[in-house]
């Protein structure tokens, strides 16, 4: 087996050549998936592109692999592609109804990005107009912000999501930047909602919360993407591990470390023993699917709790993460020119029908979590 060291070069030096000619290949769209190994185009959706067009979620990790590899390479390719994906996306701005809570993840790996990076003054708009809109999501009955819009068969008002530990983080940048504290005591309260309602006494979390949105209270919780009410959907998992890392890096808020390394211990026991991860910790052994995007996530949130831990519990973090990128390489990743994306075995969801398909926020946090184990700086939450 190779050391950790050179298994971690070769990794990078295999993302560096992958990304070198899948960026020129689709240097002019946002891919979410591949069709026949080629990567789809998410920019090229209808009229108005609501959910899964122009205003799809993941519209953001395109541009944030460009800015990940601009940052580790310099080269001006890489800021050139993800600056035209950052400007396609100024028509959700202009169409606004498909906009959703996810505009965290569509903003901070561009936009945000784009301006920490450059100092680009369009991106700093950009990303203010999203925070703006984010904020508007907040509901003071309840202090959590809420996911969806509405739907035909559900009423969402109330909903708050574990995924939306993720999207806070452009409510702490914009109250950062701004100086205007409003942002950040959003973010906080969501937080506290979130610590509350969602982690379970194990550390396992729920996906779907739902609140009276008039009084506030909590009325039930759904499994959502899991198998179903009580199961541990993983990829939620980690939005939570992770997602109160970054708080915590952001306000210093010790509960929220807390939170993170009790999730952590949740999920590092549930590891199966060849490090690949299903969609859900407590779904059936048959049909059994994995997930790779909840490794990968998983492992960047574990690398950013071992930075803040004190240097006696930092290997179990890091251990952890590593066992999970290794077994990605070893057994689910493609490097070679027959697919655009690199993680292959990933799922939306338990429900769903496909599975374990390539999906770019598995690609974006696959590298991520590479970088980070390098020692990069590059943090775009
Ligand atoms: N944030 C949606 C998902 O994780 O599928």
């Amino acid at each position: 087996m190779l050391s950790e060291q050179k298994w971690m070069e070769d990794t990078i030096e295999k993302i560096r050549e992958k990304m070198d000619w899948v960026s020129e290949k689709s240097r002019d769209k946002i891919p979410y998936t591949t069709v026949n190994g080629t990567h789809d185009d998410k920019s090229d959706g209808g009229k108005y592109a609501l959910d899964d067009g122009i205003n799809w979620w993941c519209n953001g990790f395109w541009g944030g692999m460009m800015w990940l590899m601009y940052h580790e390479t310099g080269e001006e390719k890489y800021r050139e592609i993800a600056r035209n994906s950052e400007e396609k996306l100024d028509r959700c701005f202009a169409e606004y109804s498909g906009l959703h809570h996810d505009v965290g993840f569509m903003w901070m790996p561009t936009a945000v990005a784009d301006y920490r990076l450059t100092g680009n003054q369009d991106s700093l708009r950009r990303g203010m107009h999203a925070a703006n809109l984010l904020a508007g999501r907040f509901n003071a009955n309840g202090n959590f912000i809420r996911a969806w819009n509405d739907q035909p068969d559900n009423d969402t008002r109330g909903w708050a999501i574990i995924d939306c530990m993720f999207n806070i983080s452009l409510l702490y940048w914009a109250g950062e930047e701004s100086g205007d504290p409003r942002f950040t005591r959003m973010a906080m309260a969501h937080a506290d909602t979130a610590m509350r309602y969602f982690v379970r006494p194990d550390g396992s979390v729920r996906h779907i919360v739902e609140f009276d949105p008039e009084t506030g209270e909590m009325v039930r919780d759904y499994g959502g993407q899991g198998y179903g009410q009580g199961s541990s959907w993983t990829r939620g998992q980690t939005w939570g591990l992770y997602g109160f890392a970054i708080s915590y890096r952001h306000t210093g808020k010790q509960e929220y470390l807390d939170t993170a390394k009790r999730i952590a211990h949740y999920f590092i026991a549930n590891i199966p023993e060849d490090g690949l991860i299903p969609v859900d910790f407590r779904q059936p052994h048959e049909p059994y699917w994995y997930d790779d995007t909840a490794a990968a996530i998983a492992a960047g949130g574990l690398l950013e709790i071992a930075a803040f831990v004190k240097e006696d519990e930092r290997e179990l973090y890091h251990r952890a993460a590593v066992k999970l990128l290794r077994a990605l390489t070893d057994q689910h990743c493609c490097f070679d020119e027959t697919n655009d994306c690199i993680l292959q075995k990933c799922s939306g969801a338990y429900h769903s029908p496909e599975h374990e398909f390539p999906i770019i926020y598995g690609d974006y946090y696959f590298m991520e979590a590479m970088f980070k184990l390098k020692g990069g700086d590059v943090f775009l939450w």
